[in-house]
């Protein structure tokens, strides 16, 4: 896959039929957030809201993900989030092995073209697809670790925070951690 800019890579993905999620989906969720942005959040897959709205963390996890975003004073138009799979899979299931390695030419190719300094791994799913397939985030959440010369940490997801709130002031920890570096490294994230 070699696309010219996202708006071309977005147009192919909403009409990917590769994996059998396609079959059940309401939307595509591509990603949104600023193409130019030095920091990428990336999830797990879409869940209900998403796939109605074809928008990424938009039902609780996304509420909370944005009081995150509040306490790092940095907004959604300042970022770009996406996910491992771009198709909601049944009941919230775990994308399968075999999903996301389908789907993640379209992350490689959206990382390519936005060229982020800083990839920021949304839950296990992500974590151990793109930082350590053995990724426990109970122990590695907040570690950063360069891959290809983009600085990368997992962290929490935040419908697990829901689930598992006394994980919260860690989570924050982490929020916090993000929020230095991207000071130290005069990451851009206003536009
Ligand atoms: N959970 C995810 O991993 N991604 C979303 O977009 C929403 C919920």
């Amino acid at each position: 896959m070699n696309c010219g800019n996202l708006n071309e890579l977005r147009r192919l993905c909403l009409d990917c039929r590769l994996c059998e999620l396609h079959s059940g989906r309401t939307n595509v969720v591509f990603g949104t957030g600023n193409p130019h942005a030095e920091i990428m959040f990336i999830g797990e897959g879409p869940g209900e809201q998403e796939d109605i709205t074809g928008e990424p963390f938009v039902g609780r996890a996304g509420r909370l993900l944005d009081k995150y975003f509040y306490a790092m004073d940095i907004g959604r138009e300042d970022i770009y989030i996406s996910n491992m799979v771009k198709c909601r899979p049944p009941q919230n299931r775990d994308p399968s092995p075999e999903e996301q390695d389908i789907c993640l030419q379209y992350l490689r190719e959206q990382v390519r073209l936005i060229k982020p300094k800083m990839i920021i791994c949304l839950g296990r799913i992500a974590a151990q697809k793109l930082i350590d397939p053995g990724f426990k985030v109970t122990k590695q959440h907040g570690e950063w670790v360069e891959k290809n010369g983009v600085l990368m940490m997992g962290t929490f997801h935040p419908a697990s925070l829901l689930r598992n709130p006394a994980q919260k002031p860690a989570a924050l920890e982490d929020f916090m951690k993000i929020r230095d570096k991207i000071a130290e490294m005069k990451i851009k994230v206003k536009k």
